[in-house]
């Protein structure tokens, strides 16, 4: 019987995902290395402070600080980047691919910043990279829109890409939950990034949006070429009101392409879903991902988009794949042979195109000819109401007004907007949601 390959893996990263990694694939290992034909060697983690205490315990020899060696330690033939952040992870990327060996990265916000970079040094050097941990959590969506879906064109994939929005727009909209503690806790279980603003202010969905994009389409969008938005304007009183008007309210990523016009739209903003469509429903830290091909029609997928378990999940994924690249050579992989879509000639929509029906709410003096006044506004420029809903505003003399439009578009809804402001009895910033008329 021919010996059995030895795969080193080296962990750049120790936090929540990397200690996820290691506690299940140590837990696991003996079944996976009998499917896979290979022996699986947690050789080294890195981390910024060997000091601190970890609930995933590893012997003393096989923690560092410096990620680089484990990048350039000739013995490893697996590098798992889950550090975060786009400078060092950067470096170590590159290093790892450089010497000809696989990468498996978490890292959306280094993907979408420095993909096409990370692509052309692993096809440089014969190095490869994976990235199913990247987005939507335990989903293997990449799998899906690369292998599973290779026979379609996307005209759209939206979806749920943010297990901290969802978490915190969850509790807000069944449990009145405060934003503030909600967030607190949804970094208690692990699902937010360091930086917390990179998910309550839109950029990790954007991050991710991107990655599909890429995937389906064939072109690197950046964050400042979409619309992106965040949920940290939204209150209680909003859920109350779209429930009113029958909707829920969710964080997606839109990622649409309009084929006969050869033109890509990728946006991120709080959405208004009707009631009864699958994604309103999806609740909690789980993700949701609506993908519809040309061929297949539409395909719904739904899992855990954030915490250390699904991510691990995905990572470890990753590592099955690497093992069977390296072993069976690489003819035998096709997650590494098949490549996104070529571009073909295919352009950014201009953002102010989108067209879309909207909810406004705004706090206004509670005087007579207010109303008259704002709607006149939106006469003006072609934006036509058709709904309003009046309440008391938390402010003495004031009104909460919450109007929906029939169809408009960016283009007129900011002019609408900027004279909105200009106008003395709006109290404060207007709230501009839209309004996804998806199905499902
Ligand atoms: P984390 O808990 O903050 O862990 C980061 C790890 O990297 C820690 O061990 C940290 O060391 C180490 N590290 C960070 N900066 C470093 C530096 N400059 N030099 C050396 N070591 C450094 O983060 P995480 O939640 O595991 O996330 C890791 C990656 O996975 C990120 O890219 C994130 O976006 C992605 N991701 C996370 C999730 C999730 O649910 N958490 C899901 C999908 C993807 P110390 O421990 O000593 O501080
Ligand atoms: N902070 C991210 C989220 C982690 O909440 O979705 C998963 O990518």
């Amino acid at each position: 019987m021919s010996e059995s390959l030895t795969l080193n893996i080296g962990l750049c990263g120790f936090g929540t995902v990397g200690q996820g990694v290691w506690k299940h694939l140590s837990a696991n290992r003996a079944e996976l290395e009998s499917r896979l034909g290979v022996t699986l060697n947690l050789a080294r983690a890195s981390v910024r402070d060997l000091k601190k205490k970890r609930p995933v315990k590893l012997p003393a020899r096989a923690l560092t600080d410096d990620p680089l060696a484990i990048a350039n330690d000739p013995s490893i033939q697996i590098v798992c980047e889950l550090m975060g952040g786009t400078t060092l992870a950067r470096e170590v990327t590159l290093a790892a691919l450089r010497h000809g060996k696989v990468v498996i990265s978490a890292n959306k916000a280094l993907i979408c910043e420095h993909g096409a970079e990370i692509m052309a040094t692993a096809q440089k050097h014969g190095g490869h990279f994976f990235f199913e941990a990247s987005v939507a959590g335990g989903i293997p969506i990449i799998k899906a829109l690369r292998e599973g879906l290779v026979a379609n064109r996307f005209p759209r994939i939206y979806g749920i890409l943010n297990g901290t929005c969802n978490y915190i727009l969850t509790q807000m909209e069944e449990q009145d939950a405060p934003y503030l503690s909600v967030l607190a806790e949804a970094k208690r279980l692990g699902y937010a990034e360091a930086d917390e603003a990179l998910d309550v202010d839109g950029w990790d969905t954007a991050h991710k949006a991107s990655v599909l994009a890429w995937l389906a389409h064939g072109l690197w969008v950046k964050t400042d070429q979409m619309i992106v938005e965040g949920i940290s304007r939204i209150t209680p009183a909003d859920f109350k009101n779209a429930a009113t008007l029958g909707f829920g309210i969710k964080l997606l990523a839109i990622i649409t392409r309009d084929f006969a016009k050869n033109e890509l739209s990728v946006r991120v903003h709080p959405t208004l879903l009707p009631e009864g469509n699958v994604i309103a429903n999806v609740s909690g830290v789980f993700n949701a991902i609506s993908v519809t091909g040309d061929i297949v029609g539409t395909t719904l997928y739904s899992g855990r988009g954030a915490g250390q378990d699904a991510t691990a999940s995905a990572v470890i994924s990753d590592i099955a794949d690497a093992a069977a690249l390296l072993r069976h050579g690489k003819g035998a992989h096709l997650l590494g042979e098949v490549r996104t879509p070529p571009r073909n000639g295919c352009k950014l929509a201009p953002p102010e195109s989108i067209r879309s029906r909207y909810y406004l709410r705004l706090t206004v003096k509670d005087q007579p000819g207010v109303l008259a006044r704002v709607a006149s506004v939106m006469a003006k420029h072609n934006v036509s109401i058709a709904s309003v809903i009046q309440s008391p505003a938390d402010v003495a003399g004031a009104a909460s007004l919450v109007l929906t439009t029939h169809d408009s578009n960016e283009r007129s809804m900011n002019k609408t907007l900027k004279q909105l402001r200009a106008l003395g009895a709006v109290l404060d910033e207007p709230l501009l949601l839209r309004i996804g008329d998806f199905e499902p």
